[in-house]
């Protein structure tokens, strides 16, 4: 019988699972959305059949080996008996015992003699050895792979050398930390920072005012200890930059201080945006606007600027 009972069951296992395994395959593709994961997901499936069916030919093809071995030894067998011989199995070296003698070449001890010099140093001699193969194959690859390295770093300088490889990695994390950065809005300065009417903008800066500036520039901007954010008047500047730079840089000395460790760039461009939204306005409750202080702020440019079209003077 060519297969024993066990083998047989294993077998029909093995049939099956690979049919489930076939079957599934298109609920599988269907199952998929967008078609780039689809054709992921295709080839990984393909790849893995191609795989499993190797897999199965190579236990086929091995098992098919031994029952020719099998056969070849009767065969065998039953010539020495027709010669009326008794059969003597050749002791077969394994396949791990003819590689380690291949790499060693060593001289078996019976045969030391062989190879053994003529030296005599008390009593000490000396073989005649070969170099171990194996030791000669890594020497020959180290040479194969220096002419390897070699061309491929230095001649066509396919793929970069450690520094180079550093240099790409470092630029690769500046820009991963630019992105981060730009995701958190930390890369916002005086100079690049923008004007905005945008609703969460104002909202996020309507609440940090209410927290951090109230008590000096009052709540609607009117002025207190700090000016006032309602006439065209600035000390330092009225364009959304100025601004920008006097809340993160503060006036120390006049009572007004630095709020950079305090608030996140994101956080001083929001409440600027939002002082700027006081300009033009009158406050209804007292105190009423403190008088204007500074110099008028004229927009250089108008489209990046927020309406002022209120006098000067809301004071009375
Ligand atoms: C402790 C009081 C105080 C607090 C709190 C305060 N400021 Fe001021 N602020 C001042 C004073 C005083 C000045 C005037 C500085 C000067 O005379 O140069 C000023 C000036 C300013 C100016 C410049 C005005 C101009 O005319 O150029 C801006 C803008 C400003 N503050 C925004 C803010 C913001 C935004 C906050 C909250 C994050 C804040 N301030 C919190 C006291 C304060």
């Amino acid at each position: 019988m060519l297969f024993s009972n066990k083998k047989a069951k294993w077998i029909k296992r093995v049939l099956l699972s690979f049919l489930s395994f076939v079957f599934a395959v298109p609920t599988f593709a269907q199952a998929g959305e967008a078609t780039s994961t689809n054709l992921e997901t295709m080839l990984i499936v393909v790849l893995s059949f191609v795989l499993i069916v190797a897999v199965l030919i190579l236990i086929i093809g091995l098992y098919l080996v031994n029952i020719i071995k099998m056969i070849l030894l009767e065969d065998k067998k039953q010539k020495a008996v027709a010669e009326g011989k008794e059969y003597v199995p050749v002791e077969e070296k394994s396949i791990w015992s003819k590689l380690m003698n291949k790499a060693t070449d060593a001289v078996p001890i019976e045969e030391e003699e062989t190879v053994m010099l003529d030296h005599d140093y008390d009593g000490i001699h000396e073989l005649d050895n070969h170099l171990p193969p194996w030791w000669k194959w890594l020497f020959y690859a180290t040479i194969v792979w220096g002419f390897i390295y070699y061309f491929v770093y230095h001649v066509f300088d396919v793929l970069p050398l450690s520094q180079e490889e550093y240099a790409i990695v470092m630029e690769d994390a500046k820009i991963a930390r630019e992105a981060t950065m730009a995701l958190a809005g930390n890369n916002i300065d005086e100079n690049n920072v923008e004007l905005s009417v945008e609703a969460d903008v104002l909202a996020r800066g309507k609440t940090i005012y209410d927290r951090e500036c109230v008590a000096c520039h009052a709540p609607e901007g009117q002025g207190l200890i700090g000016p006032n954010f309602t006439d065209k008047y600035w000390l330092h500047g009225g364009s959304i930059n100025d601004v920008f730079k006097t809340i993160k840089y503060g006036v120390p000395q006049k009572g007004m201080i630095s709020w950079q460790s305090k608030l996140t760039p994101s956080d001083i461009r929001d409440v600027s945006n939002y002082i700027l939204t006081f300009q033009g306005t009158t406050p209804k409750n007292p105190p009423a606007p403190k008088g204007p202080e500074g110099v008028e702020y004229i927009p250089q440019n108008q489209t990046n600027e927020a309406p002022a079209e209120q006098p000067a003077e809301v004071n009375s």
